[in-house]
């Protein structure tokens, strides 16, 4: 059990090694692994690679059925950023929920109708369970959302002091904090067209969760909190900000995949356009393979409202690379591709 040293600050330097399971999440506060920012067969020439080698992402295409039922009822395709209002609040309820109890309710529930013979509840019981255990795993035990230690991996070596940092389709902000905890004395701005992000995906992400990172004044590892950064969240279109080319860092994690190959170029302009010369762009994308496809599967109503595709690192490399930008680090984290890049 661990002594708590403040309220909302329960994790110091002392801590540091030490990962621990709580009701939401996984505290992670262990240092970097060999194997958590890989790719087994680095490409060393982008320009030798060609989509006729490697072929297109997947698109995950079986929707959500709160999606389906309004475009049945409007007779319109579900606008974009309706879509991701949708998307934001499905998925911060499995953030908000409690994975274990929400499983033994379920579970409690399959008996209870088995006893009535009432087999369709049951069924619906199972998937509950399913659903539960699964999302329990993936994020709770398997921290493969947040994945600080991949997150870690992906973003060190930056050379950039008290770095401007903007993060584009923030929703909770996630890695701004884990990049400010690294890259101390910086400022963020997080921006999300979905006021919810601001106010609740992010306005609520928890003050107590320890963010692994440096003590700049020794250089030493130490413990970041959320209400110790300088972030600025602003609720905007992206394609509105009125920003010059400001920013050390642009980073965007999990957007790319939902722009259609036409819109790809747009997509990276919206990160070039703010970047300083010389400043980094990081991009990450979902990857291809089978957990994930199972994940978007049996997972459909609660995250499937907008086009979205599963990459290799290749496809998302070779997106950057055609698109004008420099590919300095490429590899795959738990979930997601990752890739460092600069303007070329
Ligand atoms: C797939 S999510 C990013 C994934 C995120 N890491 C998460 O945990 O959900 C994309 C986010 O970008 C936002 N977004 C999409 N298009 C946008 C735009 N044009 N301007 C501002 N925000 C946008 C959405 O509201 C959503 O919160």
């Amino acid at each position: 059990m661990l002594t708590q040293t403040a309220t909302h600050h329960p994790y110091t330097e002392q801590h540091i090694g030490h990962t621990e399971l709580t009701q939401h999440y996984r505290v992670d506060l262990r240092p970097l692994s060999p194997d958590v920012f890989y790719d087994a067969n680095p490409v060393s020439d982008w320009r030798d690679l060609t989509w006729e080698q490697i072929g297109k992402p997947y698109r995950v295409e079986r929707w959500s059925k709160e999606k389906q039922r309004w475009e049945r009822e409007h007779q319109q395709d579900l606008p974009t950023k309706l879509a991701w209002e949708m998307f934001n609040r499905s998925f911060q309820s499995l953030f908000d929920a409690d994975a274990l109890a929400k499983r033994q309710e379920s579970l409690a529930e399959i008996g209870v109708a088995l006893k009535g013979f009432h087999l369709h509840d049951a069924l619906h019981a199972v998937e509950d369970t399913l659903h539960w255990t699964m999302w329990n795993y993936i994020h709770r035990v398997q921290d493969g959302i947040w994945d600080p230690r991949g997150k870690r991996a992906l973003f060190e070596g930056l050379e950039v002091h008290h770095p401007e940092i903007l993060f584009l389709g923030a929703a909770d902000g996630y890695e701004a904090m884990q990049l400010m905890a690294m890259y101390p004395g910086g400022h963020a701005v997080l921006v999300d067209y979905d006021a919810y992000c601001k106010d609740h995906r992010f306005g609520a992400f928890p003050d107590s969760y320890p963010f692994l990172g440096v003590d700049p004044s020794s250089g030493q590892p130490r413990v970041w909190y959320k209400d110790q950064m300088d972030i600025d969240y602003e609720v905007i279109d992206i394609r509105d900000l009125k920003y010059g080319r400001e920013f050390d860092i642009v980073v965007s994690i999990g957007l790319i995949e939902h722009f259609p190959d036409e819109y790809k170029p747009l997509a990276f302009e919206m990160h070039r356009k703010f970047l300083k010369p010389n400043g980094y762009a990081v991009f990450t994308t979902p990857r291809i393979q089978t957990i994930s496809k199972l994940f978007y599967m049996l997972f459909a109503d609660v995250m499937n409202y907008a086009y979205r595709e599963l990459m290799d690192v290749k496809h998302l490399g070779l997106y950057a690379y055609e698109n004008g930008f420099e590919i300095l680090r490429h590899g795959r984290i738990k979930a997601h591709n990752g890739v460092i890049a600069k303007v070329r």
